[in-house]
């Protein structure tokens, strides 16, 4: 249940001060979120009642860490509906997209086939790609968002062919918060024999996925935006693919056994995958994290952030001072810019009023050809974001004429 009056207990950043001395407003969230006490516990906790490394010893402490290990792997695969061999832990998102771009792409495609994004991907889900079809040859082509920034299952199926081999799209995008129809492009990929790589940092901390009922092949995502720790992110990849997927690191942990001659054999996935001392502290946070969002209820996250968005889209258009680009997506971001007033100004008036919002390009650079803008401003909302903070912002708004004074 949204309960403001427990979040404000529970995140000590709800409570901060910024450095001028306001109450913080925090309007980053697709950026990073706040962390709970109880996930700040269990990383302390770690360090302070059973500090040992996985795998690596025959004593309890070890057991014990081993054991809270695959308990987290259990409760992310609870959490989008897959099983725990299919749930690989990487340092993040942009890591675990790296992972399928190097270990399964570079094997899996060659010279004149094509691999398919959208101009509004992150640049963690452009820039593998391009490597890879730099490094074997394939073709990048995109699938056109519709006339307000959609991806759309008609336009995937104007631009798709045989030659299509990997698409690799965002759930929710991170500046217009569209949420694209994965289960549609994921069966329409497979009529085509490509796989369907789903970016999830926008939307497994939001919304309810099921990875089954998706039918998507690999889905990425990063803790720190759902309460848990930074540098511990999920690849979620079909057990089979996985078995297919080339490790992209290597090291102790991963394997069996190797030899003198170079004969390896690496550990079955996901262990394949996990090279070297694991984010530890991260893992364990991250299983607290899914456990409070759970406690929630992620549906209910999911509507309260809907309602958020369109309570922040009317109070802004009644300021007639916001030009906003994305008033209809789902998701609780709102992107806009103060009529008159570059972003990055936009974003410096507002931090003056202790409001935290992220301006620039959102590293979705090639976004800007489709938006003809060139930095927007952007608000994004979690559960613990209230009506009051988006008043703040909606008030700043309202008076950005009085710091444009100075700017006319
Ligand atoms: C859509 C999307 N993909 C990927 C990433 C990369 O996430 P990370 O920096 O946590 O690896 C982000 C981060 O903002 C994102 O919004």
């Amino acid at each position: 249940m949204i309960d403001i009056k427990r979040f404000q207990k529970d995140f000590p950043m709800l409570t901060g001060k910024t450095m001028q001395g306001h109450p913080l407003v925090w309007l980053d969230n697709a950026s990073t979120t706040f962390k709970p006490i109880s996930v700040l516990k269990a990383v302390e906790k770690y360090y302070t009642e059973y500090t040992s490394n996985s795998h690596r010893g025959d004593y309890d402490l070890c057991y014990q860490v081993d054991s809270l290990i695959v308990e987290t792997r259990k409760t992310v695969a609870d959490f989008i509906h897959a099983k725990s061999e299919e749930v690989v832990f990487t340092s993040g998102c942009t890591a675990s997209l790296n992972l399928v771009a190097f270990g399964y792409g570079l094997t899996h495609v060659k010279k004149d086939d094509e691999i398919l994004l959208t101009q509004a991907e992150h640049a963690s889900n452009v820039l593998p790609w391009f490597k890879v079809a730099e490094m074997t040859g394939a073709k990048i082509s995109y699938i056109p968002l519709d006339e307000e920034g959609r991806l759309t299952a008609e336009n995937l199926r104007k631009v798709i062919s045989n030659k299509t081999k990997i698409i690799a799209v965002a759930h929710v995008t991170n500046v217009l918060g569209y949420v694209a129809p994965i289960k549609e492009l994921a069966a329409i990929a497979h009529e085509y024999g490509a796989i369907l790589v789903c970016d999830g940092a926008q939307s497994v901390p939001h919304m309810k996925t099921d990875v089954q009922d998706l039918d998507c092949d690999f889905l990425a995502f990063s803790g720190h935006k759902m309460c848990g720790p930074t540098g511990i992110g999920v690849l979620y990849g079909k057990f089979s693919l996985l078995c297919e997927t080339e490790p992209f690191m290597t090291g102790g942990g991963m394997n069996a056994k190797f030899d003198m001659c170079g004969d390896v054999n690496y550990l079955q996935p996901p262990l394949r995958f996990e090279a070297g001392t694991q984010n530890i502290e991260g893992i364990l946070g991250l299983k607290v994290a899914i456990d409070y969002l759970n406690s929630i209820g992620i549906e209910e996250i999911t509507t309260y952030e809907r309602e958020l968005k369109k309570y922040a889209v009317r109070q802004l258009e009644k300021t007639n001072m916001a030009e906003i680009y994305n008033p209809h997506s789902e998701a609780g971001i709102v992107t806009f810019n103060i009529k008159g007033v570059f972003a990055q100004d936009g974003a410096t008036f507002l931090n003056s009023k202790g409001i935290a919002c992220r301006s620039g390009n959102h590293c979705a650079k090639i976004l800007i050809d489709y938006l003809h803008q060139v930095a927007t401003i952007r608000a994004s909302f979690y559960f613990y974001t209230t009506r009051q903070d988006i008043d703040a912002l909606v008030d700043a708004v309202a008076h950005g004429k009085e710091f444009l004074d100075a700017y006319f």
